[in-house]
């Protein structure tokens, strides 16, 4: 029995999640629900995401990154060349599978999610990367929570996707 494809994403309003190879916010709240979901995972995740998060392997996270440059490979690091060959090693290792972005991984993995670890954001904010569109395909909210701070209101949900 494979494991579940978990999607893991803080995304706003208009979808934008990323702005010039960073997040185009700071939530500390929502960096520290990122950090307690992924940790002791398997994170997949592109090769920028990977290279911008220099302690993706403490709090024993598995990083399997998604690059085709095949030297990023060292103890402890996995490195595939496709979505696919990410996701078998993912399947191989202990521990959830947590894709961690960037765009074009969300825009691969998504038809295939199991569920989504989704922050949506109460904002439209600028930015050159976004979270496909998900909200047309069938889910199933089990968790949901309101938070806000001084800058943006917004929800943690986990949208469970329908089996028939
Ligand atoms: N808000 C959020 O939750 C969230 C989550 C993730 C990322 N972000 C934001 O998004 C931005 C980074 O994402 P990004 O989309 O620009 O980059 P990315 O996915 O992290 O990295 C892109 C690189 O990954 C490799 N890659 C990606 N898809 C591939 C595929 N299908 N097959 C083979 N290789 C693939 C390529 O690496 P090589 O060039 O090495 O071959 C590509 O250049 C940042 O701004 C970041 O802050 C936000």
């Amino acid at each position: 029995m494979p494991k579940p494809i978990n999607l893991i994403v803080a995304c706003a309003e208009n979808r934008v999640i990323g702005r010039q190879g960073r997040l185009p916010w700071s939530i500390p709240e929502d960096l520290a629900h990122f950090h307690r979901l992924t940790a002791g995972q398997v994170v997949v995740l592109g090769r920028v995401c990977y290279e911008t998060w220099p302690k993706v392997r403490s709090d024993g996270r598995q990083p399997v990154v998604i690059s085709r440059q095949t030297e990023l490979a060292q103890p402890g690091v996995h490195v595939a060349a496709s979505v696919p060959a990410a996701l078998a090693i993912a399947q191989d290792l202990p521990g959830e599978i947590m894709v961690c972005g960037g765009q074009r991984i969300y825009e691969e993995t998504l038809p295939i999610a199991d569920r989504i670890y989704l922050t949506l954001v109460h904002a439209q904010v600028p930015g050159d990367t976004w979270f496909p569109d998900w909200r047309h395909l069938d889910w199933r909210e089990t968790e949901r929570r309101e938070s806000a701070d001084e800058n943006f209101r917004f929800t943690f949900s986990t949208l469970e996707r329908k089996r028939r």
